[in-house]
């Protein structure tokens, strides 16, 4: 695991746009595994401005997660944030794009189907990846099985208590998401984890110095042999 520390959030977040887009660069038709979340929100910004000079139009993706019950255009749907933040403003065609459907009529169907798309698809070139407050990846939650494939998973209540300030007041957070599963991640041929803010430092600390533990699920990257992780001062500073 590379860990690459930088002075700032701003740093951090750029560093992580730069590899994406030289990743797209050289290999135009390349197929990359994205995140969504606060963290991620300068990481779009810079992608929607290189993406001027380079083109997406030959690039499949596949999105890490969905909430259970929220349809794509529900307002904090992880489908309505990639369209807001990306697909919208880039040159990618919409049938390359793969959000799990969280309105699915069969969530643990759609789960299956989603691992059998990546595999078909070739497997995912780049996967970006925050990290949660608790260490979960995706939204594999702690004691996940580090072998897990894409399907169901419930929340932790400090899950949806991190994530409640995207929700409307008095709007639930939902209980379930599907979430590609720790395997499925860790079949990414890159790993690029980006964690900023001194509110990660625990989970970071336990990530790249813990043992490896489904206790915290993102302790497994120390396995993965091309696995960087960008942070800012605040996020390293418990190390
Ligand atoms: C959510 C997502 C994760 C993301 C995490 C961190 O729970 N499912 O994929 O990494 O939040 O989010 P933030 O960047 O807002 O801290």
């Amino acid at each position: 695991m590379k860990v690459l520390i930088l002075k700032s959030a701003e740093l951090a977040t750029e560093a992580a746009s730069r590899e994406i887009l030289s990743l797209v660069e050289a290999k135009p038709d390349c197929t990359l595994g994205l995140a969504t979340g606060g963290t991620m929100e300068p990481v779009y910004a810079a992608l929607r401005q290189g993406a001027g000079a380079i083109s997406f139009a030959g690039v499949r993706s596949f999105n890490l997660d969905e909430y259970v019950g929220l349809a794509p255009d529900h307002a904090q749907s992880y489908h309505r944030y990639m369209a807001e933040q990306l697909f919208d403003h880039i040159d990618i065609r919409p049938e390359n794009t793969h959000v799990p459907r969280g309105d699915a009529a069969s969530p643990n169907t759609e789960a299956r189907l989603f691992d059998e798309a990546i595999a078909a698809a070739g497997g995912i070139d780049l996967q970006l990846l925050g990290l949660g407050a608790n260490g979960h990846i995706g939204f594999n939650e702690p004691f996940s099985s580090l072998g897990s494939r894409t399907r169901v998973k419930t929340l932790t209540r400090k899950t949806r208590e991190d994530n409640a300030r995207l929700f409307a007041e008095g709007e639930e957070v939902p209980t379930y998401a599907i979430t590609m599963g720790v395997g499925t991640i860790m079949e990414a041929r890159r790993i690029l984890l980006v964690a900023t803010g001194a509110h990660k430092a625990c989970a970071v600390a336990a990530m790249i110095e813990g043992p490896v533990s489904a206790a915290c699920p993102a302790s497994v990257l120390q396995f993965h042999p091309q696995a960087t992780i960008l942070l800012d001062e605040g996020a390293a500073s418990a190390l």
